[in-house]
């Protein structure tokens, strides 16, 4: 692990490591997608290979999959693992009740069915995730192909009588092409600035035909490990309202960092 990470890889790094430490061998755990929890899937295949720590992962994409087995990180669908133990994924933005906007990475929609499939949700990501109020990230929302601009049409339609400051929408793009999601879909990004009430707005998307899934997580992540530039890394539970920190040392051993407090 190079010391000479960039200060957002850093923060993003730290969250990963802290986190890992929450996973026990014989838990089945939820992979989340994105650069932070890339972080934490390389943290736990380096636990795997060098500490014994037997897991079985399910990952929320085809990305996160083939990471996990690249690392040695043994890999199972939902459907095998039925219930999880643990998932801990990255976030686009997380509010201070722990309501999330997800899907940057395009996994929306495996990473909510995993997610709520498990026991606890744990939310890896660098400070700057952290807002008053969701909506500045513009909101993920997965729509099946077919039809696809008449769903839009009547997403628009439907944000006019709703709490946002912003209604316009932006079909995802992979270069030249729609992008595609692991389920064959294509998403809309809506840009919504500020999110009133997003409970609301969470259901009201998803009885929109056409519509899979957006991109609020409402009531589903437990806790928070947030981490910094500097190594300081702040765990925060919901349920006990507890917050606690700690510190990595980054040093150029080769290896990336130290633990300066266990
Ligand atoms: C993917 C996601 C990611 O968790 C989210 O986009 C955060 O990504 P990153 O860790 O790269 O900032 O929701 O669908």
């Amino acid at each position: 692990m190079p010391a000479d990470l960039s200060p957002i890889d850093k923060a993003k790094f730290v969250a990963a490591k802290r986190a890992a430490k929450m996973v026990e061998s014989g838990m089945r755990v939820g992979l989340g997608t994105g650069s932070t929890a890339a972080w934490l899937v390389r943290c736990l295949g380096e636990m795997v290979r060098e500490e014994g720590l037997k897991i079985t992962g399910v990952p929320t994409s085809s990305r996160t999959a083939a990471l996990a087995r690249d690392v040695g990180i043994e890999v199972i669908s939902l459907d095998e693992a039925r219930w999880l133990d643990l998932t801990i994924d990255g976030a686009d933005e997380f509010d201070e009740k722990l309501n999330l906007i997800k899907g940057g990475g395009g996994a929306l929609l495996m990473e909510k069915i995993v997610a709520t499939a498990s026991d606890q949700m744990v939310v890896i990501a660098d400070g700057s995730k952290e807002v008053e109020t969701l909506g500045a990230f513009p909101l993920p929302v997965e729509v099946i192909p077919f039809g696809w601009q008449t769903t839009r049409l009547l997403i628009e339609e439907t944000l006019i009588g709703l709490d946002v400051l912003g209604r316009t929408t932006a079909l995802r793009m992979n270069g030249e092409a729609p992008y595609v999601t692991d389920e064959g879909n294509h998403i809309l990004d809506l840009h919504l600035n500020r999110i009133g009430n997003a409970r609301q707005l969470s259901l009201v998307l998803n009885q929109i035909p056409g519509v899979v899934e957006n991109g609020l997580f409402i009531d589903i992540c437990d806790a928070v490990v947030i981490g910094h530039g500097d190594g300081r890394v702040e765990m925060r539970n919901l349920a006990t309202g507890e917050t606690t920190s700690e510190s990595y040392d980054f040093v150029e051993d080769g290896n990336a960092f130290s633990d300066m407090t266990d």
